[in-house]
Protein backbone atom coordinates (compact mmCIF):
# COMPACT_ATOMS: atom_id res chain seq x y z
CA UNK A 1 0.00 0.00 0.00
CA UNK A 2 1.54 3.09 -1.20
CA UNK A 3 1.27 5.84 2.11
CA UNK A 4 0.13 8.97 0.74
CA UNK A 5 -0.54 12.78 2.44
CA UNK A 6 -2.45 15.32 1.23
CA UNK A 7 -1.01 18.89 1.52
CA UNK A 8 -4.12 21.68 1.62
CA UNK A 9 -7.56 20.64 2.51
CA UNK A 10 -9.71 23.04 0.60
CA UNK A 11 -11.85 22.55 -2.49
CA UNK A 12 -9.70 20.15 -4.56
CA UNK A 13 -7.54 18.45 -1.54
CA UNK A 14 -10.88 16.71 -0.21
CA UNK A 15 -11.21 15.54 -3.49
CA UNK A 16 -7.72 13.78 -3.79
CA UNK A 17 -8.45 12.76 -0.10
CA UNK A 18 -11.36 10.80 -0.47
CA UNK A 19 -9.80 9.08 -4.19
CA UNK A 20 -6.63 8.00 -2.31
CA UNK A 21 -9.15 6.56 0.57
CA UNK A 22 -10.98 4.81 -2.21
CA UNK A 23 -8.38 3.26 -3.70
CA UNK A 24 -7.14 -0.37 -2.92
CA UNK A 25 -3.69 0.53 -3.24
CA UNK A 26 -2.92 3.50 -1.21
CA UNK A 27 -3.60 4.42 2.25
CA UNK A 28 -4.61 8.16 2.84
CA UNK A 29 -1.96 8.49 6.08
CA UNK A 30 -2.08 12.11 6.91
CA UNK A 31 -3.60 15.86 6.06
CA UNK A 32 -1.38 18.99 6.57
CA UNK A 33 -2.96 22.49 6.52
CA UNK A 34 -1.80 25.74 8.24
CA UNK A 35 -5.53 26.26 8.57
CA UNK A 36 -5.54 23.32 11.09
CA UNK A 37 -9.11 23.13 11.49
CA UNK A 38 -9.38 22.85 7.87
CA UNK A 39 -6.96 19.60 8.18
CA UNK A 40 -8.78 18.31 11.46
CA UNK A 41 -11.82 18.40 9.72
CA UNK A 42 -10.52 16.78 6.90
CA UNK A 43 -8.85 13.98 8.40
CA UNK A 44 -11.65 12.92 10.89
CA UNK A 45 -13.59 11.67 8.05
CA UNK A 46 -10.95 9.41 7.01
CA UNK A 47 -9.91 8.25 10.24
CA UNK A 48 -6.38 9.63 9.68
CA UNK A 49 -3.40 12.24 11.15
CA UNK A 50 -3.76 16.02 10.75
CA UNK A 51 -1.01 18.17 11.09
CA UNK A 52 0.02 22.28 10.23
CA UNK A 53 3.17 22.37 8.94
CA UNK A 54 3.24 20.87 5.69
CA UNK A 55 7.15 19.80 5.75
CA UNK A 56 6.01 18.04 8.81
CA UNK A 57 5.28 15.31 6.20
CA UNK A 58 7.53 16.04 3.45
CA UNK A 59 9.79 14.86 6.23
CA UNK A 60 8.62 11.86 7.38
CA UNK A 61 10.65 9.26 5.85
CA UNK A 62 7.30 6.94 6.35
CA UNK A 63 5.58 8.46 3.82
CA UNK A 64 5.59 7.60 -0.03
CA UNK A 65 3.96 9.98 -1.71
CA UNK A 66 2.10 13.94 -1.46
CA UNK A 67 -0.50 15.13 -3.02
CA UNK A 68 -0.04 19.27 -3.57
CA UNK A 69 -3.49 20.83 -3.16
CA UNK A 70 -2.35 24.20 -1.91
CA UNK A 71 -2.23 27.63 -3.41
CA UNK A 72 -0.46 27.75 -6.62
CA UNK A 73 2.14 30.24 -5.06
CA UNK A 74 3.67 27.63 -2.31
CA UNK A 75 3.81 24.30 -5.39
CA UNK A 76 6.77 25.19 -6.63
CA UNK A 77 8.68 24.78 -2.80
CA UNK A 78 6.76 22.13 -1.72
CA UNK A 79 7.19 20.38 -5.12
CA UNK A 80 10.86 20.63 -4.77
CA UNK A 81 11.24 19.87 -1.07
CA UNK A 82 9.28 16.63 -1.34
CA UNK A 83 11.17 15.31 -4.23
CA UNK A 84 14.65 15.80 -2.50
CA UNK A 85 13.30 14.01 0.19
CA UNK A 86 12.27 10.74 -2.37
CA UNK A 87 9.26 11.15 -2.36
CA UNK A 88 6.37 10.50 -5.28
CA UNK A 89 4.56 13.73 -6.13
CA UNK A 90 1.06 14.41 -7.95
CA UNK A 91 0.58 18.59 -8.04
CA UNK A 92 -1.93 20.75 -8.27
CA UNK A 93 -1.74 23.01 -11.51
CA UNK A 94 -0.16 25.41 -12.59
CA UNK A 95 3.35 24.20 -11.24
CA UNK A 96 3.61 28.13 -10.65
CA UNK A 97 2.76 31.49 -11.92
CA UNK A 98 6.02 32.35 -13.04
CA UNK A 99 7.51 30.28 -16.32
CA UNK A 100 11.25 30.91 -15.15
CA UNK A 101 10.33 29.80 -11.73
CA UNK A 102 8.29 26.40 -13.00
CA UNK A 103 11.41 25.95 -15.49
CA UNK A 104 13.74 25.62 -12.95
CA UNK A 105 11.99 23.63 -10.98
CA UNK A 106 10.99 20.83 -13.29
CA UNK A 107 15.25 20.72 -14.46
CA UNK A 108 16.09 20.13 -10.95
CA UNK A 109 12.74 17.51 -10.91
CA UNK A 110 13.72 16.16 -14.02
CA UNK A 111 17.19 14.88 -11.65
CA UNK A 112 15.55 14.13 -9.21
CA UNK A 113 14.68 10.32 -10.64
CA UNK A 114 11.46 10.40 -8.73
CA UNK A 115 7.48 10.19 -10.14
CA UNK A 116 6.37 14.03 -10.34
CA UNK A 117 3.20 14.05 -11.83
CA UNK A 118 0.85 17.71 -12.76
CA UNK A 119 -2.57 17.43 -11.96
CA UNK A 120 -4.44 18.03 -15.52
CA UNK A 121 -7.08 15.86 -14.78
CA UNK A 122 -9.03 16.46 -17.51
CA UNK A 123 -6.74 14.33 -19.54
CA UNK A 124 -8.28 11.38 -17.35
CA UNK A 125 -11.71 11.97 -18.33
CA UNK A 126 -13.53 8.75 -19.90
CA UNK A 127 -14.32 10.87 -23.16
CA UNK A 128 -11.29 12.86 -23.63
CA UNK A 129 -9.39 9.31 -23.05
CA UNK A 130 -11.60 8.18 -25.87
CA UNK A 131 -10.91 10.88 -27.85
CA UNK A 132 -7.20 11.23 -27.63
CA UNK A 133 -7.20 7.12 -28.38
CA UNK A 134 -9.22 7.92 -31.72
CA UNK A 135 -6.39 10.04 -32.43
CA UNK A 136 -4.06 7.74 -31.97
CA UNK A 137 -5.23 5.21 -33.83
CA UNK A 138 -6.17 7.15 -36.84
CA UNK A 139 -9.54 7.16 -36.82
CA UNK A 140 -9.60 10.32 -38.16
CA UNK A 141 -6.11 10.09 -39.91
CA UNK A 142 -4.13 13.64 -39.30
CA UNK A 143 -5.30 16.21 -37.07
CA UNK A 144 -6.25 20.00 -39.09
CA UNK A 145 -7.92 21.70 -36.43
CA UNK A 146 -9.23 21.36 -32.44
CA UNK A 147 -11.70 23.43 -31.08
CA UNK A 148 -12.16 23.75 -27.37
CA UNK A 149 -15.03 25.08 -25.34
CA UNK A 150 -14.50 26.25 -21.78
CA UNK A 151 -17.13 27.96 -20.07
CA UNK A 152 -17.19 27.95 -16.16
CA UNK A 153 -20.93 28.16 -14.49
CA UNK A 154 -19.87 31.37 -12.80
CA UNK A 155 -16.79 33.29 -11.00
CA UNK A 156 -14.82 32.39 -8.36
CA UNK A 157 -14.58 34.84 -5.19
CA UNK A 158 -12.52 38.05 -6.75
CA UNK A 159 -10.52 37.88 -3.51
CA UNK A 160 -9.60 34.12 -5.23
CA UNK A 161 -9.06 35.50 -8.75
CA UNK A 162 -6.98 38.51 -7.51
CA UNK A 163 -4.11 35.48 -6.68
CA UNK A 164 -5.01 32.88 -9.45
CA UNK A 165 -2.39 34.43 -11.96
CA UNK A 166 -5.19 35.47 -14.44
CA UNK A 167 -7.43 33.82 -17.01
CA UNK A 168 -4.80 32.24 -18.76
CA UNK A 169 -2.49 30.70 -15.63
CA UNK A 170 -5.72 29.83 -13.42
CA UNK A 171 -8.40 28.05 -16.01
CA UNK A 172 -7.39 28.21 -19.78
CA UNK A 173 -4.38 26.53 -18.69
CA UNK A 174 -6.47 23.52 -18.73
CA UNK A 175 -7.20 23.69 -22.37
CA UNK A 176 -3.57 24.62 -23.29
CA UNK A 177 -2.43 21.24 -21.71
CA UNK A 178 -5.47 19.42 -23.71
CA UNK A 179 -4.44 21.22 -27.14
CA UNK A 180 -1.34 20.13 -26.72
CA UNK A 181 -2.19 16.64 -26.02
CA UNK A 182 -5.02 16.22 -29.02
CA UNK A 183 -2.69 17.82 -31.18
CA UNK A 184 -0.06 15.98 -30.61
CA UNK A 185 2.51 18.76 -31.81
CA UNK A 186 3.49 21.86 -30.31
CA UNK A 187 1.95 25.24 -30.69
CA UNK A 188 4.39 27.18 -32.05
CA UNK A 189 2.47 31.10 -32.50
CA UNK A 190 -0.87 31.75 -30.05
CA UNK A 191 -2.77 34.65 -30.77
CA UNK A 192 -5.11 35.68 -28.23
CA UNK A 193 -8.25 38.16 -27.34
CA UNK A 194 -9.24 38.96 -24.01
CA UNK A 195 -12.60 41.17 -23.35
CA UNK A 196 -13.88 42.39 -19.64
CA UNK A 197 -17.55 41.67 -20.31
CA UNK A 198 -18.95 40.79 -16.81
CA UNK A 199 -17.19 41.65 -13.82
CA UNK A 200 -15.80 45.45 -13.96
CA UNK A 201 -13.41 44.59 -10.80
CA UNK A 202 -11.22 42.50 -12.73
CA UNK A 203 -9.31 45.41 -13.97
CA UNK A 204 -7.87 45.96 -10.38
CA UNK A 205 -5.67 43.14 -11.48
CA UNK A 206 -5.93 43.33 -15.19
CA UNK A 207 -7.66 40.07 -15.32
CA UNK A 208 -10.15 39.39 -18.04
CA UNK A 209 -13.32 37.08 -18.05
CA UNK A 210 -14.07 36.50 -21.40
CA UNK A 211 -11.22 35.43 -24.19
CA UNK A 212 -10.46 32.97 -27.30
CA UNK A 213 -6.94 31.83 -28.23
CA UNK A 214 -5.96 30.73 -31.88
CA UNK A 215 -2.85 28.42 -31.84
CA UNK A 216 -1.08 27.25 -34.91
CA UNK A 217 1.72 23.90 -35.32
CA UNK A 218 4.49 24.27 -37.15
CA UNK A 219 2.99 21.84 -39.54
CA UNK A 220 -0.11 23.96 -39.91
CA UNK A 221 -2.26 23.09 -37.26
CA UNK A 222 -4.78 24.81 -35.80
CA UNK A 223 -6.42 25.12 -32.64
CA UNK A 224 -9.03 27.52 -31.18
CA UNK A 225 -10.29 28.19 -27.70
CA UNK A 226 -13.04 30.40 -26.07
CA UNK A 227 -13.43 30.35 -22.54
CA UNK A 228 -16.13 32.70 -20.45
CA UNK A 229 -15.60 32.53 -16.40
CA UNK A 230 -19.69 33.00 -16.29
CA UNK A 231 -22.08 31.15 -18.81
CA UNK A 232 -25.83 31.10 -17.20
CA UNK A 233 -26.92 28.01 -18.55
CA UNK A 234 -24.23 25.87 -16.15
CA UNK A 235 -20.53 24.68 -16.97
CA UNK A 236 -20.03 24.36 -20.87
CA UNK A 237 -17.12 21.94 -21.91
CA UNK A 238 -17.16 20.59 -25.13
CA UNK A 239 -14.10 19.22 -27.39
CA UNK A 240 -14.11 19.06 -30.96
CA UNK A 241 -10.62 17.50 -32.95
CA UNK A 242 -11.56 17.53 -36.85
CA UNK A 243 -9.16 15.48 -38.94
CA UNK A 244 -8.48 14.09 -43.07
CA UNK A 245 -10.69 11.17 -42.14
CA UNK A 246 -13.07 12.12 -40.14
CA UNK A 247 -14.40 14.59 -37.02
CA UNK A 248 -14.69 13.56 -33.26
CA UNK A 249 -17.13 15.40 -30.86
CA UNK A 250 -17.46 15.29 -27.12
CA UNK A 251 -21.04 17.32 -25.81
CA UNK A 252 -21.73 18.06 -22.47
CA UNK A 253 -22.76 15.83 -19.88
CA UNK A 254 -25.93 15.74 -18.28
CA UNK A 255 -27.79 13.62 -15.13
CA UNK A 256 -29.67 11.61 -17.80
CA UNK A 257 -30.94 11.44 -21.40
CA UNK A 258 -33.85 12.41 -21.30
CA UNK A 259 -35.47 14.81 -23.69
CA UNK A 260 -38.84 16.22 -23.15
CA UNK A 261 -41.68 17.43 -25.40
CA UNK A 262 -44.35 19.35 -24.32
CA UNK A 263 -46.15 22.87 -25.91
CA UNK A 264 -44.22 25.07 -24.85
CA UNK A 265 -40.67 22.99 -25.18
CA UNK A 266 -38.81 20.92 -27.62
CA UNK A 267 -36.39 19.09 -26.74
CA UNK A 268 -35.67 20.29 -23.32
CA UNK A 269 -33.16 18.24 -21.63
CA UNK A 270 -31.42 17.91 -18.10
CA UNK A 271 -29.06 20.66 -17.27
CA UNK A 272 -25.45 20.50 -17.59
CA UNK A 273 -23.79 18.52 -14.71
CA UNK A 274 -22.21 21.27 -12.72
CA UNK A 275 -18.81 22.54 -12.40
CA UNK A 276 -15.89 20.71 -12.13
CA UNK A 277 -15.70 19.01 -9.05
CA UNK A 278 -19.23 17.04 -10.68
CA UNK A 279 -18.15 16.99 -14.46
CA UNK A 280 -14.72 15.71 -13.65
CA UNK A 281 -15.70 13.61 -11.00
CA UNK A 282 -14.65 10.31 -12.92
CA UNK A 283 -11.76 12.60 -14.06
CA UNK A 284 -9.95 13.18 -10.76
CA UNK A 285 -10.79 9.27 -9.44
CA UNK A 286 -8.82 7.97 -13.11
CA UNK A 287 -6.52 10.70 -12.04
CA UNK A 288 -5.41 9.31 -8.69
CA UNK A 289 -5.15 6.12 -9.99
CA UNK A 290 -2.74 6.91 -12.79
CA UNK A 291 -0.69 8.86 -10.18
CA UNK A 292 -0.57 5.85 -7.90
CA UNK A 293 0.53 3.41 -10.48
CA UNK A 294 3.49 6.12 -11.50
CA UNK A 295 4.46 6.72 -7.87
CA UNK A 296 4.79 2.57 -7.17
CA UNK A 297 6.80 2.15 -10.75
CA UNK A 298 4.07 0.45 -12.60
CA UNK A 299 3.30 2.88 -15.28
CA UNK A 300 5.31 6.08 -16.53
CA UNK A 301 4.02 9.36 -15.34
CA UNK A 302 1.27 10.23 -17.68
CA UNK A 303 1.32 14.22 -17.45
CA UNK A 304 5.03 15.70 -16.27
CA UNK A 305 6.19 18.46 -14.53
CA UNK A 306 7.38 19.87 -18.51
CA UNK A 307 3.89 19.57 -19.43
CA UNK A 308 3.44 21.40 -16.68
CA UNK A 309 5.78 23.98 -17.74
CA UNK A 310 4.65 23.79 -21.88
CA UNK A 311 1.20 24.58 -20.91
CA UNK A 312 2.25 27.46 -18.85
CA UNK A 313 4.74 29.08 -21.64
CA UNK A 314 1.50 28.89 -23.74
CA UNK A 315 -0.35 30.66 -20.82
CA UNK A 316 1.72 33.18 -20.95
CA UNK A 317 2.22 33.99 -24.60
CA UNK A 318 -1.77 34.19 -24.50
CA UNK A 319 -1.30 37.08 -21.82
CA UNK A 320 1.64 38.86 -23.61
CA UNK A 321 -0.59 38.46 -27.14
CA UNK A 322 -3.76 39.79 -25.32
CA UNK A 323 -1.65 42.79 -23.94
CA UNK A 324 0.20 43.28 -27.32
CA UNK A 325 -2.25 42.92 -30.08
CA UNK A 326 -0.69 40.59 -31.75
CA UNK A 327 0.35 36.81 -32.45
CA UNK A 328 3.27 36.23 -30.13
CA UNK A 329 6.09 33.26 -31.17
CA UNK A 330 6.35 30.27 -28.75
CA UNK A 331 9.92 30.36 -28.12
N1 LIG B 1 -7.25 20.48 -11.25
C1 LIG B 1 -8.35 21.12 -10.93
O1 LIG B 1 -9.42 20.86 -11.47
C2 LIG B 1 -8.31 22.16 -9.86
C3 LIG B 1 -9.50 22.62 -9.31
C4 LIG B 1 -9.42 23.57 -8.27
C5 LIG B 1 -8.20 24.05 -7.84
N2 LIG B 1 -7.06 23.58 -8.44
C6 LIG B 1 -5.73 24.07 -7.99
O2 LIG B 1 -5.52 23.54 -6.67
C7 LIG B 1 -4.88 24.50 -5.86
C8 LIG B 1 -5.75 24.74 -4.61
O3 LIG B 1 -7.00 25.25 -5.03
P1 LIG B 1 -8.32 25.12 -4.12
O4 LIG B 1 -9.42 25.62 -4.97
O5 LIG B 1 -8.41 23.76 -3.50
O6 LIG B 1 -7.98 26.20 -2.99
P2 LIG B 1 -8.60 26.33 -1.54
O7 LIG B 1 -8.35 27.74 -1.14
O8 LIG B 1 -9.98 25.78 -1.50
O9 LIG B 1 -7.68 25.35 -0.65
C9 LIG B 1 -6.32 25.55 -0.41
C10 LIG B 1 -6.02 24.98 0.97
O10 LIG B 1 -4.60 25.00 1.15
C11 LIG B 1 -4.31 25.46 2.47
N3 LIG B 1 -2.94 25.96 2.48
C12 LIG B 1 -2.48 27.20 2.24
N4 LIG B 1 -1.12 27.22 2.31
C13 LIG B 1 -0.74 25.95 2.60
C14 LIG B 1 0.51 25.31 2.81
N5 LIG B 1 1.68 25.98 2.70
N6 LIG B 1 0.53 23.98 3.09
C15 LIG B 1 -0.61 23.27 3.18
N7 LIG B 1 -1.84 23.83 2.99
C16 LIG B 1 -1.89 25.14 2.70
C17 LIG B 1 -5.39 26.49 2.74
O11 LIG B 1 -5.55 26.69 4.13
C18 LIG B 1 -6.62 25.82 2.11
O12 LIG B 1 -7.27 24.97 3.03
C19 LIG B 1 -4.66 25.74 -6.73
O13 LIG B 1 -3.34 25.71 -7.22
C20 LIG B 1 -5.65 25.57 -7.88
O14 LIG B 1 -5.18 26.15 -9.10
C21 LIG B 1 -7.09 22.66 -9.41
Amino acid sequence: MLKIAVLGAGRIGKIHAANIAASPLATLVAIADPYFDNALQLAKLYGTNAVKDPLELINDREIDAVVIATPTDTHVDLMLAAARNGKAVLCEKPVDMDLDRARRASEELATLQVPVMVAFNRRFDPSAQQIRQAIVRGEVGEVHQVMITSRDPGFAPVDYLRHSGGIFRDMVIHDFDMARWLLGEEPVSVYASGSRLLNPALAEFNDVDTCMVQMVTASGKQCHINCSRQAVYGHDQRLEVYGSAGMLLNDNMRASSVRRFTHQLTEAREPLVNFFLERYADAYRHEMDAFIQAATGAQPVPVTAWDGVMALKLAECAQRSVESGKPVSVD
